[in-house]
């Protein structure tokens, strides 16, 4: 099989898995118990937080850990709306984030806040002078994807941040959920930026775990409220066994990570380029420096996008459409729309996306594949 399904999922490392299984063996303990097995959890929770603060170049109590990444996206908006109500009702997103960060601020909306949409360009980056124009006095949060999820497109995180320089009182979050191991830290986790969203199960940690970067001296209110774990601003016995399978996650993707871009960018530009030999191809992503280095967003024109995920699932060969939440509903991906592609061609698109152990001859395989797929649907083109 060949798996290119990695920005909807990726498999557990071995040893995350391995470290997963022991600590679940051996750390019985609640870390809130007063007893040496409360003591032993809590101190290897506070071991993965200081790895993963180290690894990232922040501060252990900088790390909160979550379920993932609706949780973090989900607890930054709230969070901020709860927190800042009293000053302003006003949030800023882009019209190309996840659910987890469109729906939670919508739901908003009906308490009161209001939500504003910066655009995008053609090419799926935010149109960071019509963001400025949304900001106003009661402004408190913008929040801003940094790699597109369906196409992949970087967002420009460095020159938002010196926009938002100008506004020191409004939250600055960014879901990074599809960026670590992916960019360089530096590009992305600027001085700037007070929130971001992390999820260990899409660098091959466990499914339901991960953490946020909240900086130190912003403030949210907590959403699960109970026994004070997380310092009080995160309630419920932490998943300790996935607290440390994430740490090991995070400093296995971070190691030799830029051989690791290098080599996901040749095959990434060598399938986009192979692809685009096909007449009825379309290409939504580009092998550029300006894209991150494992998502390639396609079509064949004509042919829907569900169609060919299927076609070449009987061969194998996994990827999806645009978007794993929203392959179900059978529509274009919002990133595609928001781009002004239109409905006939974006419901075309799929998404076939690498990570760090892909290798050339998979993407050789995939290519072979796909030309059989392509050739069997020659005979539907009609015009
Ligand atoms: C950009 C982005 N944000 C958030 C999420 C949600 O993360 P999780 O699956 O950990 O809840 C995803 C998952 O697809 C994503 O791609």
């Amino acid at each position: 099989m060949i798996y290119f399904d990695n920005s909807a999922t990726t498999a557990i490392h071995p040893l995350v898995l391995d470290t997963y299984v022991q600590t679940s063996r051996r750390i019985l303990g609640n870390p809130s118990s007063l007893h040496h097995l409360g003591s032993q959890a809590t101190r290897l929770l506070n071991q993965s937080r200081q790895q993963i603060a180290d690894l990232l170049g922040v501060s252990s109590e900088e790390i909160y850990f979550t379920s993932g990444g609706t949780e973090g996206n989900n607890w930054v908006i709230k969070g901020t709306a709860l927190e800042k109500k009293g000053f302003g009702k006003h949030l800023i997103i882009s019209s190309i984030e996840h659910a987890a960060v469109y729906k939670a601020a919508y739901q908003l909306e009906s308490l009161g806040f209001e939500v504003s949409v910066a655009p995008v360009d053609s090419q799926g980056f935010i149109d960071v002078e019509a963001l400025s124009q949304l900001i106003r006095p009661d402004t408190i949060l913008v929040s801003t994807m940094v790699v597109n999820n369906e196409v992949g497109s970087i967002q420009p995180i460095k020159e938002i941040g010196e926009l938002l320089k100008a506004y020191p009182t409004i939250h600055y979050h960014v879901d990074a959920v599809q960026a670590l191991g992916k960019l360089p830290i530096s590009s992305w986790l600027v001085d700037r930026v007070d929130f971001a969203t992390f999820s260990s199960h899409k660098f091959h940690g466990p499914k339901g775990t991960g953490f946020i970067f909240w900086r130190k001296g912003r403030k949210i209110q907590p959403l699960l409220n109970g026994g004070g774990q997380e310092s009080g601003q995160r309630s419920g016995t932490e998943n300790v066994p996935g607290v440390v399978a994430t740490a090991r996650a995070t400093r296995l993707q971070l190691e030799e990570v830029a051989e690791k871009i290098a080599r996901q960018s040749q095959i990434q530009a060598y399938l986009i380029d192979a692809l685009s030999q096909y007449e009825r191809v379309v290409l939504f992503s580009k092998a550029s420096a300006n894209y991150a280095p494992h998502i390639i967003c396609f079509g064949i024109k004509g042919i829907k996008g569900e169609v060919l995920v299927h076609a070449l699932e009987e061969k194998e060969v996994i990827i999806s459409t645009t978007s794993a939440c929203s392959s179900r509903s059978h529509q274009e991906g919002g990133t595609l729309k928001a781009m002004g592609v239109p409905t006939e061609l974006g419901t075309s698109a799929v998404r076939a996306s690498l990570n760090s152990q892909t290798t050339m001859a998979e993407a050789e395989q995939f290519m072979i594949t796909f030309n059989h797929v392509y050739q069997k649907f020659q005979q539907l083109f009609i015009d």
